[in-house]
């Protein structure tokens, strides 16, 4: 299948379109006021289990009514069947990309990339589904062959007609080379070189990132968590140039 059949959102040109902040809080108001906060400076925002939990998708028209575009990050992994009609489900809301767990199944996988191509077939622009290689608070399984993992999952799911992969920013330039430039890379983790890693175990420069072959980074702490959130957005947007 070509990228051209998948559907997902186009791919960002721009530095600032590349930066997407991760809204980890666990209740609209925080998270709209760090929006509010941000302003121009921040296009997409990552929604994740905690906050949609918590406000469902009353917050993503929010984030929507504010010119803001929506990753809703909320991990599926389940039946075919279940994980296809959440899919179906959650393409109600403003919501452009979306997670799910490779190791789900191939069965899984095409049932999910089928019913976003339904959709974009009947409806127009669907989501892009981004398969979750291996969480970046997570050690690689196999020491020796660090990457073989991460790898062989984003094949597994680029055969499966999924738009894209969420990875560490250290596999980019692996993935680009086993897999090529197609499906869109997501890589968290993300921290400045003189940044704390909090919880990550695997994480990288913006730099390394979008050298690698990222389309997009996700930003969480060292944005939200900062002194001077703007300031924050700009330096890692400017180090994305
Ligand atoms: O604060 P920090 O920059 O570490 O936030 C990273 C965000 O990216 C979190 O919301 C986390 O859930 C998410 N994420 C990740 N690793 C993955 C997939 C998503 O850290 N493989």
């Amino acid at each position: 299948m070509t990228e051209a059949q998948i559907p997902g959102p186009d791919r960002p040109r721009a530095a600032r379109e590349r930066l997407i902040v991760a809204l980890d809080f666990q209740d609209a108001d925080a998270a709209l006021a760090m929006v509010d906060r941000l302003g121009e400076e921040v296009t997409w925002y990552k929604v994740g289990m905690e906050l949609f939990y918590a406000e469902g998708g009353q917050l993503l028209h929010a984030l929507r009514g504010r010119g803001k575009r929506v990753f809703l990050d909320l991990k599926l992994h389940d039946i075919p069947n279940t994980m296809a009609m959440a899919v179906r489900s959650l393409s109600r809301l403003p919501v452009e990309l979306c997670t799910l767990h490779i190791p789900a199944g191939s069965e899984a996988l095409r049932a999910c990339a089928a019913e976003v191509r339904r959709i974009a077939e009947t409806r127009g622009p669907a989501i892009g589904l981004l398969g979750v290689t291996r969480l970046t608070s997570l050690s690689p399984p196999d020491v020796s062959d660090p990457w073989r993992d991460v790898v062989s999952l984003a094949g597994q799911a680029m055969a499966c007609g999924i738009y894209g992969w969420i990875a560490p920013a250290a596999a980019a330039p692996l993935l680009r080379g086993a897999h090529g430039p197609c499906p869109a890379l997501v890589c968290p983790g993300i921290r400045l070189p003189e940044g704390a890693k909090q919880d990550q175990v695997t994480v990288g420069t913006p730099e390394e990132a979008v050298r690698g072959g990222a389309d997009w980074i996700v930003v969480g702490r060292p944005v939200t968590r900062a002194e001077d959130p703007s300031a924050a957005a700009r330096e890692i947007v400017r180090r994305l140039v």
